[in-house]
């Protein structure tokens, strides 16, 4: 079986009020593939060779949401665990419509050892699907997310570091570290790098600076206050750090390196808090408070991990 680089195989999707050029090929059945266009249904992700099949169903079908549960609901975006054994339809429909934007991964045709964590939105039809990431039901290498996507249309809206929030939240619960299955596309790194940074900028900076904890995060409980200031380097460790945000060392190190931070210093690393850094916390808050940037609430998710 040779690895025949297999060509993009369909012109548009038509999704919802959506027109969406595929980058990749996806294994729609081939009568499909014959159509100039096809038709998806943004609930139920079935497909259609036309306008007046996808009515047809559209008129009877009265899916408002992805199946599963909404374990999470804020705002802005909420949030489905998706069982690929209990709803094999469902996500086989979505990892068709995702392969059409991930040219590396395998396709997961068999659903069943996964779980799915679809991000959406709300309007008056009901809830979009916005983006996804898998998750193996057990992994030995601790893989947190095995495929993310945000769908084309959605994307550069800062959906992507959501989605990776989250992930890092279901981590959390877990009491594990976690880090996305290798390798990555050049757009999942960036994303990852981009979410890393804002994460260990804002918890650098705020560990530093009991007092811009406080001013920034007035919902947090009085506890989670950090120690101390420390002067421009910070006490905090790399395993401190791992365990606060979820990240491997590896990640956290390498993270550390790019940012120009990382100081070894009498056989030890330290973290230095540069202006450079400061200012980019800054940046952050702003974005943070002129609401160009979601964050996702922890305390609104609802779940426990499953058996
Ligand atoms: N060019 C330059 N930078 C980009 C970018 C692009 N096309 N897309 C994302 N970024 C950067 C953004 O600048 C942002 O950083 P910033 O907030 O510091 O500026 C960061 O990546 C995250 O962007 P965001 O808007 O949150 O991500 P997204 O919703 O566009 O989703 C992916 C990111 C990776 C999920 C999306 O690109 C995707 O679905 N790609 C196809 C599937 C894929 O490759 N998945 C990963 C491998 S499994
Ligand atoms: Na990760």
């Amino acid at each position: 079986h040779s690895e025949v680089s297999r060509v993009r195989n369909l012109s548009n999707i038509i999704l919802g009020e959506h027109i969406i050029e595929p980058w990749y090929f996806s294994s729609y059945p081939i009568e499909l593939t014959e159509e100039d266009e096809i038709y998806i249904c943004d609930f139920t992700l079935s497909y259609f060779g036309s306008r007046k099949q996808f009515e047809r169903f559209r008129s009877k079908c009265s899916m408002k949401h992805p199946p599963g549960n909404e374990i999470y609901r804020d705002s802005k975006v909420s949030f489905w665990e998706i069982d690929g054994r209990k709803q094999r339809t469902w996500c086989r429909n979505l990892c068709l419509l995702s392969k059409l934007f991930l040219d590396h991964k395998t396709l997961y045709y068999d659903v069943d050892p996964f779980l799915f964590y679809v991000m959406t939105f709300k309007s008056d039809q009901g809830h979009h699907v916005v983006g996804y990431f898998s998750k193996e039901k057990e992994n030995a290498e601790g893989y947190n997310v095995a495929c993310i996507l945000t769908l084309p249309c959605y994307q550069k809206k800062g959906y992507g570091k959501l989605l990776i929030q989250f992930s890092y939240m279901l981590s959390n619960i877990e009491h594990k570290v976690g880090s996305p299955e290798k390798p990555l596309s050049d757009l999942g790194l960036l994303s990852y790098r981009a979410y890393w940074t804002d994460s260990l900028v804002k918890l650098l900076v705020e560990r530093n600076s009991p007092s811009l904890y406080k001013k920034n995060n007035p919902q947090a409980i009085e506890d989670d206050v950090s120690p101390a200031p420390t002067g421009n380097t910070s006490e905090i460790t790399i395993e401190e750090i791992s365990a606060i945000t979820c990240m491997t060392t590896t990640d956290i190190l390498h993270t550390l390196t790019t940012l120009q931070i990382l100081r070894y210093y009498k056989g030890q690393h330290i973290i230095v808090i540069t202006d450079q850094i400061m200012l980019m916390y800054d940046k952050l808050i702003k974005k943070i408070k002129d609401k160009k940037k979601h964050e996702l609430d922890p305390q609104k998710l609802n779940w426990t991990p499953p058996l």
